[in-house]
């Protein structure tokens, strides 16, 4: 994967991109897309767009797979500064992208916030899951992809231009105490131009520096220094000072 995915956007769609075909194929497409949801998918993003700046804009600031299931508290707080697409993103693996997977959740409880700081994409099956008064706030151009999850109870924040990946869990709570009078929430902080490997987990009170790396599969615990690499679990530095390519 890689930022050159191809993410979809509210103003466009893939048939869009065959602009000079024949009038029967344009029909056809139309007729595909309407069968195949993407028009209940633009009918559920204009009423979140709507919703979000009480008027009709264009291009729509929301984008949402018509599958999403969107819980918004009536005193939470959805911001988005520029886009947020959910459940659409389609990779440069295979033929269909990331198309029919598990739906989406986006659940912002009372009181809580969830703040797009500009374009951001979360991927099919993706669950963005924000408590009562907590908060998540995610960077311009960081993308999420398949199936992954970021459950806030308390305070998660995001840098721009992050890649995260399928199956990635991002947790500032555990849940339960161990032990009596622990603290077991946590902020986590996650810098600019993280890389996020596959099934990674993050755990409360991390803070990842700019550019560093988590490998597939890390349980990262404790904080990761800028530019470095961290593998396994728990996570332990495996290189340093690196630059990854987007
Ligand atoms: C993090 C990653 C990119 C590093 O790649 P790399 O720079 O080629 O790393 P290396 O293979 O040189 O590994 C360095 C060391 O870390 C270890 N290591 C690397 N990835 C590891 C992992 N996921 N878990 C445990 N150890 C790992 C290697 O065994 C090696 O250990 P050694 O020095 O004792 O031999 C890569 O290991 C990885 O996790 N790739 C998957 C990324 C992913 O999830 N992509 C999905 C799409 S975004």
């Amino acid at each position: 994967m890689s930022m050159m995915d191809k993410t979809f956007t509210g103003s466009q769609t893939r048939s869009e991109a065959g602009a000079s075909e024949p009038r029967v194929g344009r029909w056809q497409g139309i007729l595909r897309r309407v069968l195949s949801g993407d028009a209940l998918s633009y009918l559920k993003s204009i009423y979140w767009s709507v919703r979000l700046r009480g008027k009709l804009a264009m291009p729509l600031p929301v984008f949402t797979h018509w599958k999403t299931r969107w819980s918004v508290a009536r005193t939470a707080n959805l911001i988005v500064r520029d886009r947020l697409v959910v459940g659409r993103m389609e990779t440069q693996i295979g033929q269909n992208g990331q198309e029919g997977l598990d739906s989406n959740v986006i659940q912002i409880g009372a009181g809580g916030s969830l703040e797009i700081d500009g374009f951001v994409t979360l991927g099919p099956g993706v669950r963005v899951l924000v408590g009562p008064n907590a908060r998540l706030k995610i960077g311009d151009r960081s993308y999420v992809t398949a199936n992954s999850k970021l459950i806030v109870k308390s305070d998660v924040e995001i840098g721009s231009g992050c890649a995260i990946s399928w199956d990635v869990q991002l947790m500032d709570t555990d849940f339960h105490h161990i032990a009596q009078g622990a603290q077991n929430t946590q902020k986590i902080t996650i810098g600019n131009n993280v890389w996020i490997g596959s099934r990674a987990m993050i755990l409360k009170g991390v803070t990842v520096g700019d550019g560093a790396v988590i490998a597939a599969g890390a349980v990262v615990t404790k904080d990761v220094a800028a530019g470095q690499v961290v593998a396994g679990n728990p996570a332990r530095v495996v290189k340093e000072q690196v630059r990854w390519v987007p």
